[in-house]
């Protein structure tokens, strides 16, 4: 008869716990869903980049023959070991930034016994040939041909350090540069994806990485509905043309779908849609206290095991159990409740989890313990309960 209203109870929990996320994931504001998956229920897994050219094949080859288009911003400090090479033996120093026309060729040179090079993670992926590293005695090599709008990216050169034939890369001796394919027909690096779920997390900066391909774009944000252009001060929103967008300290009313559009000369292109969606993300990991109802149970009583956890409002902590009743198979009898605090400024709740653990056995003699766990991780608390022999009533 216990076993039966325990595992109803049980059951119960699981069943409405299941509705309620349920629920919420279709308001899609499901903490642990957000957590765990990037893109929304049922949609296929982010494909890959698009292939290399794919994009650019489809509308026939480029012209190659034109010379390339050459521009670069003023040599930062330390960039001596990355030269741009130029027609027959020409060099030029690198700054941060460099631009060769989408059809043009990228010749860059590093000096290193060897080197190894960094390059846009899709062109790692998919090499078509386009690519060719090769290494010289003092320098190496990069080259990359029929370039098209998807190669922008950042191309770094890691001198290597060898002992015998052990070699490793030197970080801290890295120079990089980033590469714009200025593309006349694509002013944004070209996205597989229709739409991007981008999760906003309570005070963690955001990117929305509408990549342009030409430094000279303009680039502005908006939003789908209602339509509008939304403000970039450069301190709540930013905008770096190497990266895209950032929302510094996201809050629940930047969420919505948003876009990018860049226009430069005539052209006018909208970016891949950015659907952003609001997780109230905790400070901390939560700090459970537990307490029993009683450090000493006499057999047959009932036991009440309790776990609270003051945290921010609306953060969900989820509560998990272990006690010495598990390995007779006790299940585990758990109430939950949450409640707001009032007290103090910020506004926070009160998450609880009790533990019931009726007519008291031996078994139930031991340790209990309680994890309590939100989106910054999991603490837990112990404490320890005795069973003693039933009191026997005192003779008058
Ligand atoms: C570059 O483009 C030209 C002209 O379309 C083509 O003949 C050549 O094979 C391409 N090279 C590579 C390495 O893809």
């Amino acid at each position: 008869m216990l076993l039966v209203k325990l595992f109803g109870a049980k059951w119960r929990l699981v069943l409405s716990v299941l509705f309620i996320c349920a629920l919420i994931l279709e308001l899609g504001y499901c903490q642990k869903d957000a957590q765990e998956h990037r893109t929304t229920p049922g949609r296929k897994p982010k494909p890959t980049k698009p292939k290399l050219g794919g994009k650019a094949t489809n509308k026939g080859p480029r012209a190659v023959t034109a010379k390339p288009k050459v521009k670069a911003t003023p040599a930062a400090k330390g960039q001596t070991l990355l030269t741009q090479v130029l027609n027959k033996g020409k060099f030029k120093k690198l700054g941060e930034t460099l631009s060769v026309q989408a059809g043009g060729t990228l010749e860059l040179r590093c000096k290193g016994k060897p080197v190894q090079w960094g390059v846009p993670s899709y062109l790692e992926e998919d090499d078509d040939g386009r690519l060719r590293i090769v290494q010289h005695e003092r320098y190496g090599v990069l080259t990359l041909v029929n370039s098209t709008g998807a190669d922008t990216g950042e191309y770094t050169c890691y001198p290597m350090y060898c002992e015998d034939t052990d070699c490793r890369k030197e970080y801290d001796k890295a120079v990089k540069v980033f590469v714009f394919f200025p593309d006349p027909q694509e002013l944004f690096v070209p996205s597989s994806d229709y739409y991007e779920v981008i999760q906003l997390r309570t005070n963690w900066p955001t990117l929305l990485p509408c990549q342009v391909t030409s430094p000279e774009a303009k680039v502005t944000l908006h939003r789908e509905f209602p339509p509008a252009e939304v403000a970039v001060d450069g301190a709540e929103i930013s905008f770096n043309v190497r990266r895209g967008f950032t929302i510094h300290r996201p809050r629940p009313h930047h969420a919505g779908a948003l876009y990018c559009v860049a226009s430069l000369g005539n052209l006018r292109q909208s970016s891949t849609k950015y659907m952003l969606i609001y997780v109230n993300y905790p400070m901390a990991p939560p700090a459970p206290v537990i307490q029993a109802s009683s450090s000493s149970v006499a057999l047959g009583e009932n036991l009440h095991v309790s776990c609270t956890v003051m945290g921010e409002q609306d953060v969900v902590v989820d509560f998990t159990w272990e006690y010495p009743g598990q390995q007779i198979g006790r299940p585990p009898y758990t109430q939950e409740s949450v409640r707001p605090d009032g007290g103090g400024g910020a506004a926070r709740q009160q998450s609880q989890s009790v533990l019931l653990v009726e007519e008291v056995r031996e078994v139930d003699q031991g340790t209990y313990t309680c994890t309590a766990q939100n989106l910054q991780g999991a603490k837990s608390a112990s404490t320890t309960v005795k069973v003693v022999a039933k009191a026997k009533p005192k003779k008058p």
